[in-house]
């Protein structure tokens, strides 16, 4: 009865990055207790799926010695176009409990895997039944050899998992919790990571489309080691805006400013995708994060090219930070922990 509420340690696994983000109670709201990155080795998480569980297990380890943590509640986000489908379906009306029975069946047609393969789980949108006496339903099936790699690695760091959410659930909840619910208005949140670009478009506070594609901040990297045939570091360095010996962060920044205009055109394609899909709706504004946000003038260029307002995310604006941790350093990474921020504030039990 006295327990403390639990906060799990919220922890994104990316293709470049891993993330780790825990709260703590502080009055009536949040405080940052932990948070911290730590670099994956290229080539470790494709897709979302897991290819070295070794390494990561290395890793991640070193990253809960880095922010002193031996036990705890995890939650994990999942994500990856060929193991992860989220849709939203139409389905008789019905009770959640008659739902729950007959979800296979109303799911199958519209998930293209084994069954078997996937563990699946559904929410109901809208409790009351249209003219047609149906509902609609979104419906999560994630592929269980992915999830089974997740929470071995999780369990052999000493954790306990007591929530799987996917990337993009994290995302929508986060937004909610830091800016509110905009009713009947989308909201398109794109997630510019090292390797891929999330678009998700949220209605309510529910994911209601997105679309996944591989165009992500490896493109500049990309682009400005093969421009000027330097090694990947000093590509990074330059990505960052800090000069090199032989060139000038000015000279990086038109190869820079190509390849984002690439992440640009296929955040377009997204949208241009979910209007022709959900009868054009429109969507009212672009809120971004991922690493890609930290690239100077990205926010402002891609809202000049895609014509549409465009702001950087701060997943911590509704939280508190404590002195003992450096506000620059928040500051400069701060899009980076958007997924986290999201997870670390699941609650176990939660589905
Ligand atoms: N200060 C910065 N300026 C510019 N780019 C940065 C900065 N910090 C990180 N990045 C870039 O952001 C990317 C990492 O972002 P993020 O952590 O969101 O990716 P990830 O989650 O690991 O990747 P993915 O989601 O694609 O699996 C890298 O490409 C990195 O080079
Ligand atoms: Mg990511």
């Amino acid at each position: 009865m006295f327990a403390k509420e639990q906060f799990p340690i919220g922890i994104d696994i990316g293709s470049s990055f891993i993330k780790l983000v825990q709260f703590k109670k502080s009055g009536n709201g949040y405080e940052l207790s932990k948070f911290d990155i730590l670099p994956v080795q290229q080539g470790i998480i494709a897709d979302g799926a897991i290819v070295d569980k070794k390494i990561l297990t290395r890793t991640l380890a070193e990253l809960l010695r880095k922010t002193n943590i031996s036990k705890g509640q995890a939650c994990i986000g999942l994500s990856g176009q060929s193991s992860l489908i989220i849709k939203r379906i139409t389905v008789p009306f019905m009770t959640e409990d008659e739902l729950n029975l007959s979800i296979k069946f109303e799911a199958q047609q519209f998930i293209p895997f084994d069954l078997n393969a996937v563990s699946l789980d559904f929410h109901i949108i809208d409790k009351t039944p249209n003219a047609d006496n149906q509902m609609e339903v979104l419906i999560v099936a994630v592929n269980k050899d992915l999830m089974n790699d997740y929470l071995e690695v999780i369990s052999s760091v000493g954790l306990e998992t007591v929530v799987v959410d996917t990337k993009q659930f994290a995302l929508s909840n986060m937004y909610e919790f830091n800016y509110g619910v905009s009713e009947q208005r989308n909201i398109a949140i794109a997630d510019i990571g090292a390797s891929t670009v999330t678009l998700n478009i949220v209605q309510n506070g529910l994911p209601i489309f997105w679309r996944e594609s591989t165009v992500g901040s490896n493109y500049h990297t990309d682009a400005i080691e093969s421009t000027f045939n330097i090694p990947r570091e000093d590509a990074e360095r330059l990505k960052r805006g800090f000069p090199i010996e032989a060139i000038s962060s000015e000279e990086a920044q038109s190869v820079i400013q190509k390849a984002s205009d690439e992440i640009y055109a296929d955040i377009y394609r997204s949208l241009e995708v979910f209007r022709s899909n959900f009868y054009n709706e429109e969507v009212y504004k672009i809120a971004i994060c991922g690493g890609a946000a930290l690239i100077k003038d990205f926010a402002s260029s891609m809202s000049q090219r895609i014509d549409m307002e465009v702001d950087v995310i701060d997943p911590f604006r509704k939280i508190a930070i404590p002195d003992k941790i450096n506000p620059s350093y928040i500051k400069e990474i701060v899009p980076i922990a958007a997924v986290a921020v999201g997870l670390a504030l699941r609650r176990s039990g939660d589905r």
